[in-house]
């Protein structure tokens, strides 16, 4: 399986005035083309700060992110949204949604953002709605769709770009088993199918059972 993104010995360090929280200390892990890597921990363990470090969206304290074989994490603050466009999809813990706008608007400006598909951004929205099974929902508002609705519209926009990489803070929280089964099927077809690397933060039980690997954390560290 190849190799698209590995993390060696990456620590995090929280500092606010006195208080200095180690988030995450020393991990190293690596994620592959075609797999679902399940990252696991009590709350407060680090798991969405290592996700935010592999996804380039905080920077480590110290040790390295490495992705398709470039050492990405010292690069300029410049550098790294294009890093973050052509590799990363990531979906938030909380869904981030813009109220005001429907769900293909909501990828729309997401495309706009990226600098993607700037003549036809309703057509690849759609498009990509369609593939995360929203098909039938894409002119409505966040208001008006279910938990699991709304994971799906995080989805579509994680893949804006066709990234190679996709991360996913808490994909089934909040949403009942059968959404939250439905969900994670999705995000495993993607790893299997469209050979994408995926890597997951969850307590579910149902994703442990889809995952082809587990770490597990624990103050920051891997168990
Ligand atoms: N921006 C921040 N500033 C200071 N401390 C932070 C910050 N973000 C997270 N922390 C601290 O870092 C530690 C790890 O937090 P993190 O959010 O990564 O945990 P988590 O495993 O994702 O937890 P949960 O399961 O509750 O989402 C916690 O002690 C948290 O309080
Ligand atoms: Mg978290």
């Amino acid at each position: 399986m190849e190799r698209i993104l590995e993390v060696k010995d990456i620590t995090k360090v929280y500092q606010e005035g006195n208080i200095r929280v180690v988030a995450v200390d020393s991990v190293s892990l690596t994620l592959n083309r075609g797999e679902v890597l399940l990252i696991m921990g009590p709350s407060g363990s680090g798991k969405s700060t290592l996700l935010s470090m592999m996804g380039c969206i905080l920077r480590p304290t110290q040790g390295e992110v490495i992705i398709n074989g470039q050492v990405v994490s010292d690069l300029s603050e410049d550098t790294l949204p294009y890093i973050r466009r052509q590799y990363i999809g990531f979906s938030f813990q909380s869904f981030n949604l813009f109220p005001s706008l429907t769900a293909s608007e909501n990828v729309e400006v997401v495309l706009r953002l990226k600098g993607l598909n700037k003549k036809r951004p309703r057509q690849k929205a759609l498009n990509l709605l369609e593939k995360v099974g929203l098909g039938e929902r894409v002119d409505f508002y966040p208001r008006d769709l279910s938990g699991g609705e709304k994971q799906r519209v995080t989805f579509a926009r994680a893949l804006a770009g066709d990234p190679s990489i996709i991360l996913a803070d808490e994909p089934t929280a909040n949403l009942d088993s059968k959404t939250g089964r439905e969900v994670l099927g999705l995000l495993k077809d993607l790893a299997v199918e469209s050979a994408k690397a995926v890597a997951i933060v969850s307590h579910d039980p149902k994703a442990e059972a889809l995952a082809h690997r587990i770490v597990f954390l624990e103050d920051g560290r891997i168990k």
